[in-house]
């Protein structure tokens, strides 16, 4: 059973399932719930402490889910509301958490609010749920500001009415995923219930899509051109229009207080992890800020390079910002929005979230604080991949895993066109190839597709011929693969009294390209980032190693947990 234990999310082990992806029990090519409840004793042998649940809401799927048509139901495809209620029991037997997403930027087309918009005159209420605005120009058919779409293209979409065009309507992603207004009331109080449903179901938290992004600056106002589109900067800078408003205080201390009213329901506490890309960590931080959010995902682990100097100020920037409110720091090296981090680690760039291939030299230069097109070294990416599962796991606060790391899974980099499915592959003309390559279904055992994600049906999005060998049949049980290691660092961190929440002390015994730190009592992490190879401190004792030791030497890319003499 689960803990009451208040603290729990300060330490948590929280694993992604991607719902689509993960497991097939009805062998319609796309993974469901009763797919997850049959690998609950997987994720309690490898020793999660949480799981995080992307959505799983009825959906037209514009954005792999994340366009809701239902906040309070399941789609269809991946079961059913009883199902996944007895999937967060069933979690909650193990000793796992339940954590779901909360997608309140914006809704699906098929939203019946958003429908009943449409069909509801300008200026009426029904419309008032979402950003409609009048066009611009003599006729209105421009739109009402330059804003860019995160997915390419305008940010607005013209209603088509029964009498022709009229007005326009906001999204800051794919036109399927109207932004609903926070500034209304009636949208707060729609996902006041919505919360409310979840935690009263015995969810234990709310993973918050776009959480940065809800509201946004009355005027509308244009923002500088990007010369690569010609539309407005859509991405993060200080002062845009969207992003990191201060309306985002009021909003997330009210569902603090929300969470906080469950506190005496025995579960211990509900809790909110932000999606956030704020810049720069101070304003970030304002989220976890005491009486607003619990946590925020880290994108800046995520898109740290594998270079020994950067990761140390990553950590100490990140563990000195949330000491000083007093919220634990999570741990992040993939999501089902990035490049797998054995791809990104194996390319000469390791700092780069997105893969982008053959795209124009503009969309390279728009692009290239994010994107990589070289070549992958796949082996070296793994090697430096599980290195990282082992610095990830030792440093203090709350650790993500996305699914198929613990399998060592790469990106797939070369799904062919006519399968893809990510709203940036068709918004951008193709030229941004998408996030599919690390949402390709996992493979669970046997030598050829489906490899056990289903019972025989082709999984929605290929897997490729080498996956047999990465399969968690073929690693179970082999001590070198990287199954293997993921379990043992878990079943140690679970019981390592230094481990978990708390400090760390960096050693400086060793050249800057090695990571050398200590925790209370007797614990010591080392990751080899240089090109030579480095002795262990005298006297210390292998806990466990990323990769293999040659007696006291450590070799290049490879991690180790050490006991130290007292
Ligand atoms: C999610 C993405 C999604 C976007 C719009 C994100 O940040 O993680 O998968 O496309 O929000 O909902």
């Amino acid at each position: 059973m689960t803990s009451t234990d208040p603290n729990w999310w300060r330490d948590a082990v929280v694993y992604q399932i991607y719902p689509r992806s993960f497991a097939d029990a009805n062998n319609d090519g796309t993974g469901d719930v009763e797919g997850m409840i049959s690998r609950l004793d997987y994720l309690q042998d490898l020793g999660v402490t949480a799981v995080w649940v992307s959505p799983w809401y009825p959906s037209p799927m514009a954005d792999g889910g994340y366009d809701v048509a239902d906040y309070c139901d399941i789609d269809s495809r991946f079961g059913t509301l009883a199902e996944a209620d007895a999937f967060v029991a069933e979690a909650h037997a193990r000793g796992i958490r339940v954590l779901i997403d909360l997608v309140p930027n914006h809704s699906s087309d098929a939203h019946p609010a958003f429908r009943a918009a449409l069909a509801s005159a300008p200026g009426s209420p029904e419309r008032a749920m979402f950003h409609f605005r009048d066009g611009r120009g003599p006729d209105g058919d421009e739109p009402p500001n330059n804003w860019g779409s995160l997915f390419g293209g305008p940010a607005w979409e013209r209603v088509i009415g029964p009498d022709g065009p009229e007005q326009w309507y906001l999204h800051m992603f794919a036109p399927e995923q109207p932004d609903w207004d926070w500034a209304n009331p009636a949208v707060v109080a729609l996902f006041d219930d919505v919360i409310r449903f979840w935690f009263d179901r015995g969810v234990d938290g709310l993973r918050v899509d776009v959480a940065d992004g809800l509201a946004k600056q009355p005027g509308y106002h244009d923002t500088p051109i990007d010369p690569a589109t010609g539309l407005g900067i859509a991405t993060f800078y200080p002062g845009h229009p969207w992003w990191n408003q201060p309306e985002l205080d009021t909003i997330q201390r009210h569902w603090r207080a929300i969470a906080d009213g469950y506190a005496d329901r025995h579960l211990g506490e509900r809790i909110f992890v932000c999606e956030a890309n704020t810049k720069p960590l101070s304003a970030l931080m304002r989220f976890v800020d005491p009486g607003r959010m619990h946590t925020t995902f880290n994108f800046d682990m995520l898109w740290c390079e594998w270079e020994a100097g950067s990761l140390r100020a990553m950590i100490d920037r990140n563990l000195i910002a949330h000491a000083a409110v007093g919220a634990p720091t999570t741990w992040v090296l993939g999501n089902h929005d990035s490049t797998r981090v054995v791809t990104r680690y194996g390319k000469p760039e390791t700092g780069k979230p997105f893969t982008l291939d053959g795209v124009t030299p503009e969309w390279q230069h728009r692009f290239a604080e994010y994107f990589f097109v070289q070549p992958t070294d796949n082996a070296l990416g793994r090697r430096r991949a599980r290195a990282a599962a082992l610095l990830e796991f030792a440093l203090p606060g709350t650790a993500y895993i996305y699914q198929g790391e613990e399998l060592g899974l790469p990106e797939v980099e070369d799904l062919p066109d006519a399968v893809l499915d990510d709203p940036a592959f068709f918004r951008t003309g193709g030229r941004v190839r998408g996030r599919d390559g690390c949402r390709v279904p996992l493979p669970w055992s046997g030598t050829e597709q489906p490899y056990g994600f289903g019972a025989d049906a082709a999984p929605w999005l290929p897997q490729p011929p080498e996956w047999a060998g990465l399969s968690a049949a073929a690693q179970d049980g082999e001590p070198d693969s990287t199954l293997s290691l993921y379990r043992r660092a878990l079943a140690i961190r679970a019981t390592h009294p230094a481990l978990g929440d708390g400090t760390l002390a960096w050693g400086d015994t060793y050249p800057g390209t090695v990571l050398y730190f200590t925790r209370e009592p007797g614990f010591g992490f080392l990751a080899n980032l240089s090109g030579d190879a480095v002795t262990l401190p005298s006297g210390a004792e292998v806990l466990v190693a990323s990769g293999p030791l040659a007696g006291d030497v450590v070799p290049p890319d490879t991690a180790v947990w050490l006991s130290l003499p007292a």
